[in-house]
């Protein structure tokens, strides 16, 4: 193995542009995420990184060095040299970030802000070194000789496509390289349609969101179809006919449909958001034989035969932390800590909580006594921009669906709402004792 790409979860879409090139260029290349949990040691990862490959390119970004994930303990192994005097460590930086102290001394080649054709070059260079200037692979066999599919060269990361109908990026975005790297693997490995299901407020559009803007460069067409009202997605196709081209504007909806169609069996390089997706029998009819990617997003858990279904968990410890950090840099660690385990870790209600807390200037314990007082009105306050409404009224809002469908079911979430969070003996339910 020539070269083992170490990364962070969140710059998957660099990795796999470098490995692309680095195996265009003859190479062979392993792909590795950095994927740290506190207390993971850069010594013990670099050792085993170095153990499987000639050289461990490394690449350099805010999210590599978040500090819940780098250790500062003395790492020599990474210094040494190979045989041909190259350092067995390449950075490469492809996002402005401060690498710690210990890493000034590696020059790192800067790879963001370039075009293709320079950030390649770059990346090539690198890999050759200076010690070996006229040690250039041999030209390489084509791209298809080695198995990569015909077209799959992605862009250089940061350049969405020119067909793209995508919500904006959460700048606050927050962890989640478990959910997204996993997903990444499952559609490049053929499982082209994938379901994010979870329950309200826990991350599911925010995650589809982060993977459509992190993996654009794969893409030739993204398009977004908002899936709650099923009666507005064929319009939405209409209008994806229009912005690719395929049907002039004043194309009635059947033809633009057709048109759609033909275009997701005959390409494959295109990505579909179906977006709070409730009724699955509402998305079925649009995935037949198509040959791209499809994500879903759904509080609905039938999607048996549809898709492949990543049940989307509330935040880990640290990610919650994280994201009140986000809102309120100087939080201590025991305050971040103790409101993120009365919020459940719940996302909505941790961006609900940040943005209050920066707001009002409140301090953590006058929140959390006001949440004990004066819940409903608490969680009814400024939901965060990227979400309709605050998790009191979400939580309403479902609690009138359920009314009018299972009124039995109210009933009982009336019941379990008297005990504790802990699980409850479901003995208790279905046996009460008549007194
Ligand atoms: N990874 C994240 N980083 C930062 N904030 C997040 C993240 N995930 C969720 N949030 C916050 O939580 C809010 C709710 O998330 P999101 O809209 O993704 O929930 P959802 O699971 O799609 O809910 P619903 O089922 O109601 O559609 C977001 O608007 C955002 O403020
Ligand atoms: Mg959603």
């Amino acid at each position: 193995m020539d070269f083992f790409i170490s990364h962070a979860g969140r710059d998957r879409a660099w990795a796999e542009w470098v490995a692309w090139h680095l195996v265009d260029a003859g190479y062979t290349v392993e792909l590795d995420t950095w994927d740290w949990v506190a207390g993971d040691n850069f010594v013990t990862k670099m050792a085993a990184a170095l153990d499987g490959a000639e050289r461990v390119v490394a690449l350099f970004s805010p999210a590599y060095f978040e500090p819940q994930r780098y250790t500062t303990d003395e790492w020599a192994s990474a210094f040494v040299h190979d045989e041909e005097q190259r350092p067995r460590l390449l950075p490469l930086v492809v996002e402005e970030c401060e690498p710690p102290q210990l890493l000034r001394p590696l020059i790192a080649q800067k790879l963001f802000g370039l075009d293709e054709d320079q950030a390649r070059k770059a990346l090539l260079d690198a890999a050759r070194g200076p010690q070996r200037p006229d040690g250039r692979p041999e030209f390489p066999p084509s791209a298809q000789a080695r198995g990569q599919e015909a077209g799959s060269r992605p862009r250089v990361p940061g350049h969405p496509p020119a067909v793209w109908n995508v919500p904006g990026r959460n700048s606050d975005f927050t962890g989640r390289d478990g959910v997204l790297v996993p997903l990444r693997e499952r559609l490049l490995s053929g499982k082209n349609t994938q379901v994010l299901h979870g329950i309200g407020g826990v991350g599911k559009t925010q995650l589809a969101i982060e993977y459509a803007h992190g993996f654009a460069a794969g893409y030739d067409l993204v398009w977004w179809i908002d899936s709650e009202r099923t009666g507005l997605i064929s319009e939405q196709f209409a209008a994806l006919a229009v912005a690719a081209g395929l049907v002039g504007t004043n194309t009635d909806h059947t033809a633009a449909e057709l048109a759609v169609r033909k275009y997701f069996r005959e390409k494959s390089r295109w990505l579909l958001v179906f977006d709070n997706a409730e009724d699955p029998g509402a998305v079925r009819p649009w995935l037949s034989g198509v040959a791209g990617h499809v994500l879903i997003t759904s509080r609905n858990p039938a999607w048996n035969e549809i898709g492949t279904r990543t049940e989307v968990q509330e935040f880990q410890r640290q990610e919650s932390i994280a994201l009140l950090r986000s809102r309120q840099p100087g939080l201590a660690d025991a305050e971040a800590d103790r409101l993120a385990d009365e919020l459940g870790d719940l996302p909505l209600a941790l961006a609900q909580a940040g943005g209050t807390l920066a707001e009002t200037g409140l301090s953590v314990p006058e929140y959390l006594r006001l949440l004990a007082s004066r819940t409903n009105d608490v969680l009814n306050e400024k939901p965060p921009s990227s979400y309709p409404t605050s998790l009191a009224a979400a939580v309403r809002v479902s609690m009138e669906r359920l009314a009018a469908d299972e009124p039995a079911a109210v009933a009982l979430l009336q019941v379990c709402a008297m005990f504790a969070p802990e699980p409850i003996p479901t003995d208790w339910l279905s046996k009460p004792k008549a007194r």
